[in-house]
């Protein structure tokens, strides 16, 4: 099936109450697991790649990977540039065949970041190409940030209403108490803040750094009104995991499919694990 745009997923989980899997395609095992778990819970599912990801793999072989894995299959698979801070990078994206692109302009001040984002939507609207903005600092775990200075990062609601009503983005990325990588603690989602963000604006919105994050808060979240989680730490977790267990068990191992082959089928199960919360497994 071609490669359809993150909006049109973001459309149908509106009116199903569900959120679509967005998963962090970094390799070729991942892409191809990404399809199986997604054929196998028969649901919908977003392939996302950052810029990282990009400058690793290369645009092209992303793009060719993510084309060939959704294929033949009556699955809607959606090609997302994740965490796009370079305009030209979303640009060479959207060219090179993605279907959906996020610019994060979250680090630059409120009306440069509007501006960037519509220049943006001009671009991508005129070729069909949906687009994703984020709006307050997510971060990383790793960031050494009090929990005073990350809630002063967290999206404002009114400005959130602002933004939207700009920009008119498709959807938003929300800092409301997740950050990317691995968690120390428990993370504990600002949930009236995201209601309050939702009822403002009324556009789907996108929940970042979302591996680690209990699953009634995960439901919570869906039930509030995200409609696309974000999940790359998880896989890796799952990934280089298995390799370190199947190394560990033969040192003496040369053959890479030895090691990536069970690498990819347990990135297989934490991925079908995560649709089935997501409430996006049976829905095509
Ligand atoms: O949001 C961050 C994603 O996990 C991508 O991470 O820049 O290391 O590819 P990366
Ligand atoms: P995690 O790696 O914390 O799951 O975050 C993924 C993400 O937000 C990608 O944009
Ligand atoms: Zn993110």
């Amino acid at each position: 099936m071609a490669l359809v745009p993150v909006a049109d997923l973001l459309v149908q989980a509106e009116k199903g109450g569900y959120a679509v899997g967005a998963f962090n395609a970094n390799n070729m095992e991942i892409v191809q697991a990404i399809m199986e778990a997604a054929r196998l819970e028969k649901a919908p599912v977003i392939m996302q790649a950052s810029q990282g990801a990009i400058q690793y793999a290369g645009l092209d072989f992303i793009t060719g990977m993510v084309k060939i894995a959704a294929g033949d299959e009556d699955i809607p698979v959606a090609l997302h540039l994740d965490h796009g801070t370079s305009f030209e990078q979303v640009i060479r994206c959207i060219r090179g065949g993605f279907t959906s692109v996020m610019y994060d302009g979250s680090k630059l001040p409120l009306d440069e970041n509007i501006a960037i984002t519509k220049k943006v939507i001009e671009i991508a609207r005129a070729v069909g190409v949906s687009v994703e903005a984020e709006l307050g600092k997510i971060g990383g775990t790793e960031d050494n940030v009090s929990v005073d200075e990350r809630e002063a990062m967290f999206t404002d609601p009114e400005e959130a209403r602002y933004f939207v009503e700009q920009t008119g983005v498709d959807s938003l990325a929300v800092a409301i108490g997740t950050a990317h990588g691995q968690y120390k603690g428990e993370p504990r989602l600002d949930f009236d803040r995201l209601a309050k963000i939702r009822q403002l604006t009324n556009i789907p919105i996108v929940l970042h750094g979302s591996s680690g994050v209990p699953d009634d808060q995960i439901r919570k979240a869906i039930s509030l009104g995200v409609r696309k989680v974000n999940i790359d730490t998880n896989i890796r977790e799952a990934f280089v995991g298995k390799m370190r267990e199947e190394l560990a068990k033969n040192e003496r191992e040369i053959d890479p499919r030895k090691i990536l082959g069970p690498a990819r089928e347990a990135a297989v199960e934490i991925i079908r694990e995560k649709i089935r919360l997501f409430g996006s497994a049976g829905r095509i």
